[in-house]
């Protein structure tokens, strides 16, 4: 998963990089792993500075200064195939045609298709293993195919909707084009999400697009729209704002995940607010508890895995009537680990992001909630805690279904064996995580929990647990090509966060000293 953002302001004489900066901040939890700024001076020169670590250690004071200009594109990323080098980080740049920026989130199925139209047809080289570079290029080639000294907004629609023509996945896009202005668009399925927002200034509107409406409100914008699937919006420089549906008829099936971990509770997103929607979840979890243990269960306390969980976990409480506690404590500061030669890993990652508070454990039958279930090895840790913590039952509760198939559409999951819930009973899966019982949500439960906030969306991208690709059938040998990606340690991960000396990849205004 990935976080995107944009922003052109209406006076020339500002600098979009401090709120760009904030931006990104905001979007920090959609990925730590890179981070980066480009804007674009009044001369049509770009600024660029990227590199892997958290958005406060990849820029400073001194670094977003030199990022000048009245727009930009920021990024952060948490790779999701590909590799975990800063020049993989985003936003990409290509010179020709007209210099453009490129940034996105998601990922494309038919990569491969792609790279070699590219070079065969194209003439273009690619350099990274990332869709965007590969997004950008066909952009790149469709407006470069105008042939025209000066391109303007129609011609931009068509190179996009040649993008949509060809490129199979989910993928939320943000560009901005040297001298001309900024760009959004969204996958003809809308399984990511990006939407823009206005703010009026001295000078005329500002506009910013961001994945997530938190961004916008953040920073004062307002009158959020999310972008709709297959369309495009343009924001000229001189805050000239077009509008072009670019798919007709296009199935709308917006990721569910989103709402079930990815997103922040404060966001709305395709009019859907997350917080509303983990309360409906922890309702309809509710429901699954009794279905599974019964009326007359006999679970003392309700205790959720801090953060994400927090806000579903309440509401099961409430409903069932059983006290609700804080008995995981997270620690916010965690960094990396450190481990010497010769000294073996004594305290499991889990265990230095939480600790049980044993008077909430200690003789207690108790429900663990989480957000979701992935490969299982968090949760068994989480009940081997809360079990040294004296807790005499341990029911484990997930706000989502069952996770038992690979995502193609940018979220990072493991490889199939690796999911704990790949071809095991929910017995099995009681096993392996060592609880007394799980209690998963069930699709429809989920479904229904988002969609009775907009009636409009009635299908789903829910691949990962129903093994439903909305784009098409995904064959065996992308599933293998993308476990092969993931497998080679080449993905990020969150607790470990990468060394801040790797940063690369600066072109300021001015040479630094
Ligand atoms: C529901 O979602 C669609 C698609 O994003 C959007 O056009 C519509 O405005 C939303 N409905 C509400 C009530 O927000």
């Amino acid at each position: 998963m990935c976080g995107i953002t944009a922003l052109l302001l209406a006076d020339p004489n500002l600098m979009a990089s401090p709120e760009l900066f904030e931006g990104l901040n905001m979007l920090q939890h959609r990925g730590q792993d890179a981070a980066g700024i480009v804007t674009c001076g009044n001369k049509g020169r770009f600024y660029q500075s990227k590199g892997t670590g958290m958005v406060r250690e990849v820029f400073d004071q001194p670094k977003l200064m030199q990022l000048i200009g009245n727009m930009g594109v920021g990024h952060v990323r948490y790779p999701t195939a590909g590799t975990q080098s800063s020049s993989e980080a985003q936003p990409f740049y290509v010179n020709s045609p007209y210099g453009i920026v490129f940034a996105h989130n998601g990922n494309l199925v038919n990569a491969d298709e792609l790279r070699e139209f590219l070079d065969q047809d194209a003439h273009r080289h690619i350099n990274t293993e990332s869709d965007s570079e590969l997004l950008l290029n066909i952009f790149a080639n469709n407006l470069q195919k105008t042939g025209k000294f000066r391109i303007n907004e129609e011609d931009i629609f068509a190179a996009i909707k040649g993008i949509f023509d060809v490129c199979r996945g989910g993928y939320a896009c943000v560009a901005m084009i040297a001298g001309f202005g900024i760009i959004g668009f969204r996958d003809p399925h809308g399984i990511r999400p990006v939407g823009f927002a206005k703010r009026q200034s001295d000078k005329g509107t500002d506009y910013m697009f961001a994945s997530e409406s938190v961004v916008c409100d953040g920073c004062s914008f307002s009158d959020f729209e999310d972008l709709r699937p297959g369309e495009a919006v343009i924001v000229t420089k001189k805050q000239q704002v077009t509008r072009r549906q670019l798919v007709e008829n296009p199935t709308f099936s917006p990721c569910i995940f989103e709402y079930v971990y990815f997103s922040r509770p404060d966001s709305i997103i395709d009019g859907i607010s997350v917080y509303k929607c983990r309360l409906a979840m922890g309702e309809a979890l509710a429901d699954q508890v009794i279905k599974k243990l019964g009326v007359d269960h006999d679970i003392d306390v309700i205790i959720p895995v801090p953060d994400t969980s927090r806000v579903a976990a309440l509401q099961t409480a409430y409903k069932l009537d059983i006290t609700y506690r804080e008995g995981f404590i997270k620690n916010r500061y965690i960094g990396r680990t450190f481990i010497m030669p010769g000294q073996a890993m004594r305290k499991k990652t889990v265990r230095r992001k939480f600790n049980a508070m044993s008077l909430e454990f200690a003789g207690k039958n108790v429900l663990i909630v989480d957000d979701s279930i992935v490969r299982g090895t968090t949760s068994k840790e989480i009940v081997q805690m809360a079990r040294d913590a004296g807790a005499r039952k341990v029911y484990l509760a997930s706000c989502a279904p069952a996770i038992r198939f690979p995502n193609v559409y940018g979220i990072d999951m493991p490889s199939r064996h690796e999911l704990v819930a790949y071809g095991k009973t929910e017995d099995e899966i009681a096993a392996y995580v060592g609880a007394d019982r799980v209690i998963f949500q069930e699709l429809s439960g989920l479904k229904a929990s988002c969609e009775k906030f907009n009636r409009s969306i009635t299908t789903w991208d829910a691949s990962v647990f129903d093994g439903k690709y909305v784009t098409g059938d995904v064959s065996e040998k992308y599933l293998l090509h993308l476990e092969s990606l993931r497998a080679d340690g080449n993905k990020g991960c969150l607790d470990d966060l990468a060394s801040p000396e790797t940063l690369g990849l600066h072109n300021f205004a001015l040479h630094m000293k």
